[in-house]
């Protein structure tokens, strides 16, 4: 063996080539797994693409850099699923191009922050965290309130995604500006916001998410993709997933009834 090795280490050329061809196998080790990748991903319920309002929001979500200081991805450690929910999903995030997992933790992940707060808390929040955090750290963000959301072009947006992968329709590419409108601005525009919700589904936010009627602002975008955020998968309930429930059928019933609140999911079932 000693003695092979030695004729190796004598003719460079042939050791590189058996180098490059190691380097190769490895390679295609990583490689290959990513072409199935479709078989990889598990579509779960309820995940859809973002609405174009919240698409923008998205945008600005990126180009403020919030993902310098915010991750979006709870870990299957029992700490974090008790402090932020379920632990995130690989589908929760098939829609976003580029996904915004982050590297690091300066303020809290904001995986499930959607409906944890109230627009008016997001708004004050962002334009002033201090206002409602004392010692928080976090830049302000005020003047998305006087920004008009990029929303003319926010259908071309749609398409790029549509090319990657993103599933997004005819129908809601030639609607997206209208969506957009409809989603911030609710007093009348019924019609609208009916047309918006049989593209999205009925879950979707439609709300006056700044306050302001006049103009469908910046702010308005990054708050309907906060709340969004973590909403669109029903996880079950951790009462409705316990043993006991195998006895008694009826359990799960049982979570929703105001005598028995359902703890933080420490114990999260498997998907
Ligand atoms: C310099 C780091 C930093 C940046 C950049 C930053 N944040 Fe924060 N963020 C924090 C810190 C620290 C907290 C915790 C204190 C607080 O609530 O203000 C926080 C809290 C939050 C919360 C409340 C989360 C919760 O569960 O209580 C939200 C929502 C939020 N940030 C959104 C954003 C958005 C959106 C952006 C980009 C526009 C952003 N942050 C940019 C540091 C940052």
């Amino acid at each position: 063996m000693l003695h092979h090795h030695a004729i190796l280490e004598r003719k460079s050329i042939l050791l590189l080539v058996l180098i490059i061809v190691v380097i190769l196998i490895g390679g295609i080790v990583e490689i290959i797994p990513l072409f199935r990748m479709q078989t990889v991903i598990e579509p779960v319920k309820g995940v859809r693409p973002y609405t174009p309002l919240e698409l923008a929001g998205y945008d600005i979500y990126i180009r403020e850099g919030c993902y310098n200081c915010h991750s979006q991805q709870i870990r299957p450690l029992r700490d974090e699923v008790a402090r932020y929910g379920h632990y995130s999903l690989a589908a929760e995030s098939m829609y976003d191009h580029p996904f915004q997992w982050g590297s690091k933790r300066t303020g809290p992940d904001l995986a499930r922050v959607g409906g944890k707060y109230s627009d008016d808390w997001h708004v004050a929040h962002l334009a002033n965290p201090r206002s409602v955090v004392p010692e928080s750290v976090m830049p302000t963000y005020g003047f998305l309130n006087h920004n008009q959301a990029e929303i003319n072009k926010i259908g071309d947006h749609m398409k790029t995604l549509r090319l990657v992968g993103v599933p997004y329709t005819d129908d809601q590419i030639a609607n997206a500006y209208n969506d957009a409108v409809a989603q911030a601005h609710t007093e009348d525009m019924d019609d609208h916001v009916a047309g918006l919700k049989s593209r999205y589904g009925d879950k979707v936010n439609a709300r006056l998410f700044d306050g302001n009627p006049d103009m469908v602002t910046e702010m308005d975008a990054l708050v309907a993709y906060l709340q969004v955020l973590g909403t669109m998968v029903e996880f079950p309930t951790a009462e409705a997933v316990k043993p006991q429930s195998a006895e008694a059928p009826a359990a799960p019933a049982a979570a929703h009834t105001p005598s028995a609140p359902a703890p933080a999911a420490d114990k999260p079932q498997e998907h």
